[in-house]
């Protein structure tokens, strides 16, 4: 399997922060490993540009169910793949929790995603008061049951687990509760795909992930790479952890 760096840069970037995706594009050029930067909706045309010719693959960061249709504000993944992203982020928590969506929305957009031909990295993960509940495992059993669409397949589909509380926050899961929740999540993929497929399905870990942590977190087994956001918004920063990925 080759393992899977992958920066979303959320609401932040406009023209001027392309200088980062030509960078890394330069840097990278003989990747050992693939590398997925996601930045806005309104860059993804002009960053799939600069990503041409190089290892690099420039994603999204939602999309619609539908592929076209009276959605204002709305993208759908066919205008996606149309603007040069090979990949989209679903049900991230922040979306989960400022839009409202369901698990069974996610595994709907995942679906649109797949029928247009790109890779869904599906987020999920707990929150603070779950992990103190002791419900960290029914959660992210019941989110990655009822999130991962049947058209899922390891060639087009990523798993990252994100605990809410690590995003943004500086603070990270010990590696005993990282490797407990992959380990789960890996088994879980074998309800729905063949062995050989659940295996090679890329698992990334979310949430605080840092040039100076990543290579203690890429140690930890089955976990296949790294979902990054505020350490993805610069070359300097993301450089790093793709490499400490490529050393694991
Ligand atoms: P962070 O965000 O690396 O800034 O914690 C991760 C994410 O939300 O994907």
């Amino acid at each position: 399997m080759r393992k899977l760096a992958a920066g979303n840069w959320k609401m932040n970037g406009t023209t001027a922060h392309l200088t980062e995706i030509a960078a890394l594009a330069a840097t990278h050029r003989a990747a050992q490993v693939d590398i997925l930067i996601c930045p806005p909706a309104t860059l993804l045309a002009q960053a799939a540009g600069l990503a041409q010719h190089s290892p690099l693959m420039i994603g999204a960061q939602d999309c619609h169910r539908s592929p076209s249709g009276a959605h204002t504000g709305d993208i759908s993944a066919p205008m996606l793949a149309d603007a040069g992203a090979r990949a989209v982020i679903l049900g991230h928590s922040e979306r989960r929790a400022d839009h409202g969506e369901t698990s069974a929305l996610v595994a709907d957009k995942a679906r649109a995603a797949h029928a247009a031909g790109l890779i869904a990295v599906i987020c999920l993960g707990e929150t603070l008061a779950e992990r103190e509940g002791a419900q960290t495992l029914a959660v992210v059993t019941e989110q990655l049951r009822a999130s991962l669409p049947a058209t899922a397949t390891a060639a087009n589909t990523v798993i990252a687990y994100e605990p809410v509380w690590a995003i943004g926050t500086g603070l990270t899961p010990s590696t005993a509760q990282i490797a407990e929740v992959h380990g789960v999540l890996r088994a879980l993929l074998t309800e729905r795909l063949d062995a050989a497929e659940a295996a090679a399905l890329r698992l990334l870990y979310g949430g605080s992930v840092k040039p100076a942590n990543a290579a203690g977190i890429f140690a930890i087994a089955d976990v296949d790479g790294a979902l990054v956001g505020g350490a993805s918004l610069t070359a300097q920063d993301f450089s790093p952890i793709i490499a400490a990925l490529e050393a694991a």
